[in-house]
């Protein structure tokens, strides 16, 4: 009876220790949250962010440590097949961050990660990689599985960078608006011309046209054999213009010999 007991009792510490080993799990509280983001709305491209605080268990006193976080986009749709893993998050990575209270509140450790994917409803899993300082074992430990929804991002319109492009834009927008009612028909300019050409026509109508004179041989005296109209000034104004001497030619001819 007294062997049976002893018996027993060995198989019960036995049986304890092998329970112990099994549930060396660190029995961490991790609650997630997203910051000022009720509704898990996450953004294409951008950096969201989750925050997890996590508490150790009272009881124990093993030093545990933070190693890294990892996450997932998951297809809820295919929980259990192959799939189910979309796409890993990239992992961040600690130096042995002790996992105790600061200030008498849980540790709060933010994780960000970037969603690429078409607007959409996509589950998600956090996953808290915690080292064991005494046995030296890492545990991967579930954190959280949830839901959020992919937008795109919402796009400032008065965004700094938004707006030197559409002042950019304006620019380019109003010089061609300018350049074209410079130079196509019906443009105020181009009435102008032809208004001005009309009356010309109109006063050398009297007298005899001085290309027609030209024409016919007859010279005309003070008057050109063209309509000076169009002809810039200084053109015209050359022969009165002093001729500018030019010594540089003269002198570099001299000096050369
Ligand atoms: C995600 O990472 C795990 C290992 O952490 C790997 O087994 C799995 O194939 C990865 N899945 C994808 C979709 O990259």
């Amino acid at each position: 009876m007294k062997l049976l007991l002893s018996l027993l009792s060995i198989l019960g510490v036995i049986a304890s220790l092998a329970s112990a080993q099994a549930n060396d799990t660190p029995d961490l509280n991790i609650q997630t949250t997203f910051p000022n983001n009720a509704f898990n709305r996450v953004s294409n491209g951008q950096a969201n962010r989750v925050v997890f605080s996590v508490t150790p268990p009272r009881s124990e006193d093993r030093i545990l440590t933070l190693e890294g976080i990892k996450g997932a986009f998951l297809n809820r749709d295919k929980i259990g097949k192959r799939g189910y893993v979309m796409r890993n998050m990239t992992e961040t990575k600690y130096k042995s961050l002790p996992i105790k209270p600061v200030d008498g509140k849980p540790l709060q450790v933010p994780y960000d990660f970037y969603p690429e994917f078409k607007p959409q409803e996509l589950g998600v899993e956090f996953r808290l990689i915690v080292n064991d300082q005494q046995t030296g074992k890492k545990h991967n430990l579930h954190a959280y599985t949830g839901t959020v929804t992919v937008v795109e991002p919402a796009k400032s319109w008065f965004d700094l960078q938004a707006l030197s492009l559409y002042a950019i834009l304006a620019g380019i927008v109003g010089t061609a608006i300018w350049w074209a009612s410079q130079n196509y028909p019906g443009s105020k300019t181009i009435s102008k011309r032809k208004e001005r050409s009309a009356a010309a026509s109109s006063s050398a109508a009297s007298p005899p046209s001085p290309s027609k004179a030209s024409a016919s041989g007859v010279k005309v005296p003070g008057q050109a054999g063209y309509d000076e109209d169009w002809i810039p000034e200084h053109h015209l104004k050359k022969g009165s213009r002093p001729t500018s001497p030019r010594p540089r030619s003269t002198r570099s001819g001299s000096s050369k010999k």
